[in-house]
């Protein structure tokens, strides 16, 4: 028998820190470096830290290990996982695949902008971003990246995305450190730190910016989307999840926080605004770097670690619904992976349209920042409520036991959270998103 199929042909990682690099890669992502510092700086800096970790360490970590034991005690696609709950629930996994889907739709085009800047700072040609997205390259771009990601999961758990991941990650690190060591050079370094590290406890009275932060947390970490219960499908038994977890937390944490790091005295240094929003990336950090010594090849590295952490993430937005595809379809692999590269492109060309000179808006948003604020902000603590309710509540816990490896106290710590703590909180949330959503 073929060592990296199981007797169902299910594929396997081939080893613990490849499943580990993989989720790293699942979660590292635009949402650690263009999102995270976009809402640090909308928050007033040090002040979201507070809500954004309580998020990570109380709801996020251990709904994340809940969702991959879950994922290797069914060994199942998140169709079939969820209706393994209950036969009604299998509606609640396409909801999943959707909004997954949908997500995987505008954040292709995002990734296209990377590799776009990737190429502007490599050929030292001055990217202006509102030149650049009026035009049409944006769209050969976002095509580029959904065949890319298409092409790395056509491959296979282990040839493809394992094989990617593993080379990309710990090169992205790199560069990640790399930059830091710049940024400390820097002299708007100290007032950079002293924005994202000094909290503010006055703010943390306001809703908003706990539903901000809890929405980063989820998007950030990929948790409640069914990504990590398809990752974790691929696991053996071998492999300690709650260990996994926590590496897996901490690489994405770091990230979002060393990405500040660079960020945050680049504008400071250059008496640029921190709260400037989504196109601080974009439009703020190209002038920056235009401006100083071996500006291009920082802005190269720069996006370059962008446009690998934009792919690892898309590679594993689009594992999720070929897996359903694959297993409730019948469709190889390959089929499945062609047929959600072309959907992609189609669902995708609205938003990677949003600012072209065709200005693709609904009630005035361009259309890839309305799916950010719906799909992305709103759906995400969504799927995760129902993913914990279905998992923690519904599910056999003699399965999640038996063959998820939930035993012992700490374990059942965990499913208390999940069951007790974490859906009354999303409830919250979810609230306060939607009405900050119908506010507008
Ligand atoms: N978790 C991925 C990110 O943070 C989607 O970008």
């Amino acid at each position: 028998m073929d060592p990296e199929h199981d007797q169902n042909g299910t594929e396997h990682w081939s080893s613990g820190i490849g499943f580990i690099l993989a989720s790293i890669g699942a979660a590292v992502g635009l949402g650690n470096i263009w999102r995270f510092s976009t809402v640090v700086g909308q928050n007033g800096g040090g002040a979201y830290l507070i809500p954004f970790l309580l998020a990570v360490l109380f709801i996020a970590l251990p709904l994340m290990i809940l969702e991959i034991k879950a994922g290797r005690a069914l060994a199942a696609d998140v169709v079939t996982a969820f209706e393994t709950v209950h036969r009604y629930f299998s509606k609640v996994g396409w909801l999943l695949v959707a909004v997954g889907f949908v997500v995987l739709s505008y954040y292709l085009v995002i990734t296209g902008w990377t590799l776009a800047f990737v190429l502007f700072s490599l050929l030292g040609t001055e990217g202006r971003f509102t030149s650049f997205t009026a035009g049409y390259l944006p769209v050969l771009f976002f095509i580029i990246s959904a065949l890319l990601t298409g092409g790395v999961v056509a491959l296979g758990v282990k040839e493809g995305i394992e094989r990617v991941t593993r080379v990309l990650i710990p090169l992205s690190f790199v560069i990640l450190i790399g930059l830091a060591i710049y940024a400390a050079t820097l002299p708007g370094f100290a007032e950079g730190l002293s924005f994202l590290l000094t909290p503010d406890f006055s703010v943390l009275t306001d809703p908003a910016i706990w539903g901000a932060a809890f929405g980063q947390a989820f998007f950030s970490l990929s948790v409640g989307t069914g990504i990590l219960l398809t990752y974790g499908s691929y696991l053996r038994r071998s492999v300690t999840i709650a260990r996994s977890a926590v590496y897996i937390t901490i690489a994405d944490v770091s990230v979002a926080i060393l990405s500040g790091l660079i960020i945050f005295p680049i504008v400071f240094t250059f008496g640029l605004s921190p709260s400037m929003g989504a196109e601080l990336t974009f439009t703020i950090l190209p002038e920056a770097f235009s401006m100083i010594t071996f500006g291009a090849w920082i802005g190269f590295s720069f996006f370059l670690l962008l446009f690998f952490s934009a792919l690892t993430a898309t590679v594993s937005m689009m594992e999720m619904p070929l897996a359903s595809l694959v297993a409730r379809q019948g469709f190889s692999r390959r089929k499945a992976s062609l047929l959600l590269t072309g959907a992609v492109i189609l669902v995708g060309l609205p938003s990677a349209l949003s600012y072209s000179a065709l200005n693709l808006q609904v009630a005035g948003i361009p259309v890839l920042d309305l799916l950010d604020e719906t799909a992305g902000s709103f759906g995400l603590p969504l799927t995760a409520l129902l993913t914990a309710i279905a998992f923690a509540w519904l599910l056999d816990p003699a399965l999640l036991r038996e063959k998820g490896g939930m035993k012992g106290p700490v374990p059942r710590l965990i499913l208390k959270i999940c069951r007790y703590l974490i859906p009354p909180v999303l409830v919250v949330i979810i609230l306060v998103l939607g009405l900050n959503l119908l506010r507008g």
